[in-house]
């Protein structure tokens, strides 16, 4: 990902010495827009519920940004702001397409919440039910407002407010009807979308308003020749609620949008015809029955519990419904902001990176697998603009944009042409996911249906890049950049060459898979060319410098080489490691993403240094999590960056699992080495990890570790290795783990394959770079 700061070293150089003031001058004048650096000094909330998974507050943050989101994976929106985003809605020509703002016809406020008021309110975020809520304990009723986007009805957006009168046991006590101010702020009108004025009509007995448009430009005139239209339906709220002063009232309101009016319209006057409660109910169920599939549990540990928590809910907040009314929507990806935001070049405008397949797919894939297959679905199906891509670029198979929206096609700005020219690093990285959905799922539809494809086409585009280089005879590819963004235009980026190999050794195996469906041409050609990549390496220093020519003492925007270690599982030397990661540690810019500090901190956990793995783990939240919602920021505080940063949380979420946890996934088998706590806690338990069809739970506490069995598939018999002996796994079985493992996780074998070599350049014989 790029960002204001890794595009111009020379204007992040300056942002040390100037104030905040002049950054903001700086970066008008350069963009020429309204976007600007805002640094946040406030003092952020606290969260006051002893909950894990409760966030409740007295104060809302001053800034908005960090104001919760609803969403339900179709339909998405801050708490309290002016815009509703929706799955695939995107305005602007490429290079300025973002988000498409619709007013936020849902965002309905309390007057005692707005202005001063004696009562003060709470305000919740309740992960688990899904739901936003505002108490206001009036002196003549409590009033409860209830915030969510429905989880089974996934085109709407509900408000329900709900009224209790109190009862007063004096008999002079004069009873009225009570009064409650409420207002619907949607905002000003839509610049993205040309709402025609909305029209009123009366539906269920209810006045409501509904109103078309068409986004006003489209991505690209070949591959998006129509703009997109959005139909909206909301109820009509009116100045006050009046409730006669006995027995409680809870008034719903609605909002719905879908890109077919019908559909729309369908789903809001079914929502009106639900009972208030039944409707709630609904939508809880389906966050419960998500909850029940899979989840990370942290005892001793509140604040982490509660970072995780948090996580999870935004995370699936930005994904579709498994259960809904009518039919989902096509999935146009998780961006790095979710759903709730991208409306603006700060939060990556809703745009996909290399964020999602390498930062975020990977433990949404072990926990909820189907969710695995929904990121790598959207990949699939912009393969052909891959084609084209790869074509004009000069190069075979697919080459993926740097970033994408609607049509798939490349949309990075105009500011930043060197990431979309040189950040091709992202081709490998959708390899590298499909890897890893193959070794949990061996979902054999999913390589029939374009899963080949994609692989043998990736391989493809790599084969194309690499060239033949006679003083070495390795393979080098030229003109890249790795996700260190301060260094453009190299050659043999240790992370690229690594993705790029892994990609083309895995077309070979997935053509021995796939050989009853599908041709692969000369599979061996790209294992050869795999074999023989440059991977630069120092003996003497033994460590791997970033790329060819690298000067030692450089500073790096974030994590590159040190995600060779992990996520990349490239077999070194524990001492090159242990180098890898010291030396990048120092030369690592402050100003650089949370990712960066997980990676370092699950290194160092590989090579059993806890206490180090312990500030790092550390450095790796704690200053980009924001009070009280847990909203995380791209930098560190007072930065802000992108909110709400997934790609950081999918970092954490990654030191969690495959670091304390353990585990890592490979073609043939799964393991969990040296299981242990996270700072502090006294039980961490991975809760419905699903492998080959399987649903484990991994319980780490004080006393040791277990893995549990709650169900198997019979396709994949599994065998554990439990440290002294091979288990075979039944359901109900719990083993426990003695030592430290490796315990391994084997099923048979996945037809009959060579694996992978997965070898690259034979660093340790022939060092290069140097
Ligand atoms: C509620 O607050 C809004 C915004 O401050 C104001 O315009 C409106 O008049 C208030 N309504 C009532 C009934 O006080
Ligand atoms: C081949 O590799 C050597 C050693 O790394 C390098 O100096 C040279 O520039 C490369 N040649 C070409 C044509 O790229
Ligand atoms: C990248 O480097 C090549 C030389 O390898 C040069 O020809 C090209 O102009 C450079 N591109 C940019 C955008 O700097
Ligand atoms: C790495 O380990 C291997 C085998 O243990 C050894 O032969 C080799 O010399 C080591 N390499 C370095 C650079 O220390
Ligand atoms: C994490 O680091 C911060 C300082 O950056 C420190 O205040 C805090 O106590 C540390 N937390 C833990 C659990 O070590």
């Amino acid at each position: 990902m790029w960002n204001f700061l890794a595009r111009n070293k020379q204007a992040a150089a300056m942002l040390a010495v100037l104030t905040v003031a002049a950054v903001v001058v700086i970066f008008l004048t350069t963009r020429g827009s309204s976007y600007s650096i805002v640094e946040n000094f406030d003092v952020e909330p606290n969260d006051v519920s002893q909950e894990p998974q409760v966030f409740s507050t007295y104060n809302l943050p001053t800034d908005d940004r960090f104001m919760p989101s609803v969403g339900n994976g179709h339909i998405a929106t801050n708490i309290f702001s002016d815009t509703v985003y929706m799955n695939g809605v995107y305005n602007g020509r490429k290079g300025e397409s973002r988000r498409a703002r619709i007013p936020a016809w849902a965002n309905i406020r309390l007057n005692s919440t707005l202005t001063h008021h004696p009562y003060s309110p709470v305000y919740s975020l309740d992960t688990r039910d899904g739901v936003f809520k505002v108490v206001v304990n009036r002196d003549r009723s409590v009033v409860t407002q209830r915030i969510y986007a429905h989880r089974y009805y996934t085109r709407a957006i509900i408000n329900q407010i709900e009224v209790v009168p109190k009862t007063r046991a004096d008999p002079n006590f004069v009873h009225h009807e009570i009064w409650i101010a409420v207002k619907l702020m949607p905002g000003s009108d839509s610049k993205d979308i040309a709402f025609v004025s909305p029209t009123p009509e009366v539906l269920e007995g209810r006045t409501v308003w509904s109103a078309c448009g068409k986004t006003r430009v489209s991505e690209d005139p070949i591959y998006q020749p129509m703009p997109v239209e959005v139909c909206a339906y909301w109820t009509s709220v009116p100045d006050h609620l009046v409730v006669p002063h006995h027995g409680k009232r809870v008034f719903t309101f609605v909002m719905t949008a879908d890109k077919n009016e019908t559909v729309a319209r369908q789903e809001f006057i079914k929502v009106l015809q639900e009972d208030g409660e039944e409707l709630f109910l609904k939508h809880v169920e389906q966050w419960h029955r998500l909850y029940q599939q899979a989840g990370m549990e942290i005892q001793g540990n509140l604040y982490l519990s509660k970072i995780v928590n948090g996580i999870w809910y935004y995370y699936l907040s930005s994904l579709p419904s498994e259960d809904t009314y009518q039919p989902s929507d096509r999935f146009f990806g998780l961006s790095p902001t979710g759903l709730a935001r991208g409306g603006s070049f700060e939060d990556y405008e809703g745009h996909n990176f290399w964020d999602t397949e390498m930062w975020i797919f990977p433990t949404i894939l072990l926990l909820y697998p189907h969710y695995g297959q929904k990121l790598l679905q959207y990949r699939l199906e912009t393969a052909f603009v891959a084609a084209e891509l790869a074509k004009i670029t000069g190069n075979k198979g697919y080459r993926f944009p740097w970033e994408s929206a609607y049509t798939g096609g490349e949309v990075t700005q105009p500011c930043c042409p060197e990431v979309a020219e040189f950040e091709q690093h992202v081709t490998g990285c959708i390899s590298f996911a499909a890897r890893q959905y193959m070794a949990v799922t061996r979902d054999e539809e999913w390589l029939k249906h374009g899963g080949c494809s994609i692989v043998a086409n990736i391989a493809e585009f790599w084969a194309s890049r690499a060239v033949i280089n006679y003083t070495t005879g390795l393979y080098d590819i030229e003109n890249v950049m790795g996700p260190d963004e301060d260094h453009s235009n190299i050659t043999n980026s240790v992370f690229t060459n690594i993705v790029a190999g892994y990609s083309l050794y895995l077309a070979q195996y997935v053509s021995c898979l796939c050989k009853d469906y599908f041709i692969a041409k000369q599979p061996d050609r790209w294992a050869d060319i795999a074999w023989s990549l440059a991977l630069p390496y120092d003996p003497v220093l033994d460590y791997h410098p970033q790329f060819s020519g690298y000067k030692r003492g450089d500073t790096i925007k974030q994590a590159d080489v040190v995600l060779m270690g992990y996520p990349l599982q490239y077999p070194m030397n524990a001492s090159t490691r242990a180098n890898d990661l010291s030396y990048y540690e120092r030369v690592t810019r402050a100003s650089g993403p949370a990712m960066t500090w997980s990676m370092h901190a699950i290194g160092h956990l590989r090579l059993e240094d806890n206490h180090k793995a312990a500030l790092l783990f550390n450095n790796s939240y704690e200053a980009y999590v924001r009070e009280p919602f847990k909203i995380w920021s791209e930098y560190r505080r007072p930065h802000v960056g992108a909110v709400n940063f997934l790609t950081g949380m999918g970092g954490f979420l990654q030191a969690l699992v495959f670091g304390y946890g353990g585990v890592s996934v490979h073609l043939d088998k799964m393991m969990i080495t040296k299981p242990q706590l996270p700072p502090e806690a006294t039980s961490f338990k991975i809760k419905g990890i699903k492998y080959l069809g399987a649903d484990l739970t991994l319980d780490i506490g004080v006393e040791g570790s277990s893995l549990s069995v709650t169900s198997l598939d019979d396709t994949w018999p599994l065998i554990m290795f439990n440290g002294k002996y091979n288990i075979t796994l039944v359901p109900g079985l719990s083993v426990i783990l003695s030592g430290s493992g490796p315990f391994t996780i084997r099923s048979l074998p996945w037809k009959d394959c060579k694996l992978p070599a997965d070898i690259i350049g034979q660093n340790y014989l022939r060092p290069i770079g140097l």
